[in-house]
Parts: structure tokens; C-alpha cells; sequence
């Protein structure tokens, strides 16, 4: 497989490959809703926010959206979106790893494989920035995919480093050494992206002043690594 592998390949990411369907959006904003917003008036920063089809569902529950993506045309849809159901919401174009909250935000949002973009050492220190954007005693809730669902057991099998599976759109392979993903549309490079386990997130936290206080799959059910995803709610100190 072949293809020029560029670090900021977020920038030209197809559009169309981004966003979850509306339906899935509906379900998982509504869970979200349920379980987060506690009582109107929640700060919610959305950060990717993508087209804000997710978290416009919490703004029904009477929460205060400030949403921030990359991209123009998702900014200009959720503003839309926004503005068609009669909510107020806050939209910006910006790049994430220089978000900031004046104030502090309650809830800092982080939704649908959001998390993972970059490098190490630039994804610890998006972490930062996102606690840094959290009012002391507010939260962070991330929603990425399982570990376990793109590597299987956490102990490589001997013979073979790489794993291969399909997602959406992309082939992937995964890499032990690296803990990254390497997706592939067409033989062709596209993205990577780095998985972290349940205790690794839970140590960039504790580094950010952050403590894992809640950890489900899906739809907020139980924790189980074995189901396909992991919400994780931090809480600053
Ligand atoms: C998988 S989508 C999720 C969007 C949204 N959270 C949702 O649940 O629909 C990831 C989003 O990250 C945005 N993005 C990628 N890199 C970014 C960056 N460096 N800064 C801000 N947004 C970025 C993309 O434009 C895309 O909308």
C-alpha cells in the first residue's frame, strides 16, 4: 500500500468521510444529552464540532453551545442547523490545539474519534489545552473507538505485528509498536491515527490536572473494553 503519509492530513480529509450518519447523530446526541447536561444554562464547548449534528441535541436540553472545527463548510452548517431549530450557539472556525474558553467551559465535548490526530507529544499537549479550557470542577467526556476493537487481545500475536481490519470507508492496519492506526482508501495513504487505552488516558489526565471519574461503551452503558466504544468523563480539580 502506498501513498504520501503527511502528519496534517486533517486538513484535506474529504468531507464526506467525517461526519457519523444523522441517524446514529440523534441516537448518540440524545444519550449525550441525558447523561451530561445536568441543568440549562451548561457551557458546552464542542471541539471538533464538525457540522454540530450531535451536539445540537444537548443544546436542546438547554445547554449553551460554543462549537469550534477546522473546517468552514461544517461551521456554516451547524450555524444553519442552529439557527433552523430557533437555538443560539456559538460557531468558529479554528484549530483545535490552539481552543481556548475564556471563563471556562462546564463541559468540554470531545465526540465521535476526536481525540488522536497528531503526535504524541502534541496530542498530550492538545490535552492540556482541553483541561486548560474546563472551569475547576467542570468535565472533559471523550468518545473514541475501543481499543481492543481495531487491535484485538492488548498482546501482539507472535508471528505477525500488524493488524488488518476494515472501518468505514478505509482499510486499516494497526501497529503495536507505534499504537497507531494506518488507514487506507483505494491502496492509498489516507490517515493516521493514534489509539490509547483506558490507563493511558487515564495518566495524560492525572498529567493535566484531570481525573477519570466515569467510564462507559455505547450509548453510556456499562464499561466493557471489549464493546466497540469508550466514553471516558474526566473531571478537573
Ligand atoms: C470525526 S469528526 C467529529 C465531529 C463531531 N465531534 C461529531 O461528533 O460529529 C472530526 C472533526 O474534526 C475536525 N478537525 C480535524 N482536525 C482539526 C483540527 N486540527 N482543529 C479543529 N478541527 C479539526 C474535522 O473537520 C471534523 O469535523
Amino acid at each position: 500500500m502506498e501513498g504520501q503519509r503527511n502528519s496534517e492530513w486533517f486538513k484535506t480529509f474529504p468531507d464526506d468521510h467525517w461526519l457519523f450518519s444523522e441517524e446514529k447523530a440523534v441516537a448518540d446526541g440524545t444519550a449525550a444529552a441525558e447523561h451530561l447536561i445536568t441543568h440549562p444554562g451548561m457551557k458546552v464547548f464542542d471541539c471538533p464540532c464538525g457540522d454540530a449534528r450531535v451536539s445540537i441535541h444537548l443544546a436542546k436540553k438547554g445547554a449553551i453551545v460554543t462549537g469550534l472545527d477546522l473546517n468552514p463548510r461544517f461551521i456554516k452548517m451547524a450555524k444553519e442547523r442552529f439557527a433552523e431549530a430557533g437555538l443560539d450557539g456559538n460557531f468558529y472556525v479554528g484549530d483545535m490545539r490552539n481552543a481556548s474558553f475564556p471563563g471556562g467551559c462546564d463541559l468540554f465535548f470531545s465526540w465521535a474519534n476526536s481525540f488522536g490526530f497528531f503526535s504524541d507529544e502534541e496530542n498530550r499537549l492538545f490535552m492540556q489545552r482541553m483541561a486548560d479550557c474546563i472551569r475547576p470542577g467542570g468535565r472533559l467526556v471523550i468518545d473514541n473507538p475501543n481499543l481492543w476493537v481495531v487491535q484485538g487481545p492488548p498482546e501482539p500475536p507472535e508471528e505477525n505485528k500488524a493488524i488488518r481490519g476494515n472501518i468505514p470507508y478505509f482499510r486499516y492496519e494497526y501497529d503495536y509498536e507505534t499504537k497507531c492506526i494506518q488507514a487506507y482508501e483505494d491502496g492509498k495513504w489516507v490517515f493516521s491515527e493514534r489509539m490509547y487505552d483506558i490507563k493511558e488516558y487515564e495518566e495524560m489526565f492525572l498529567n493535566c490536572g484531570l481525573e477519570l471519574v466515569e467510564a462507559y461503551s455505547e450509548y453510556f452503558t456499562p464499561y466493557d473494553e471489549k464493546k466497540r466504544r469508550m466514553i471516558l468523563i474526566a473531571e478537573k480539580k
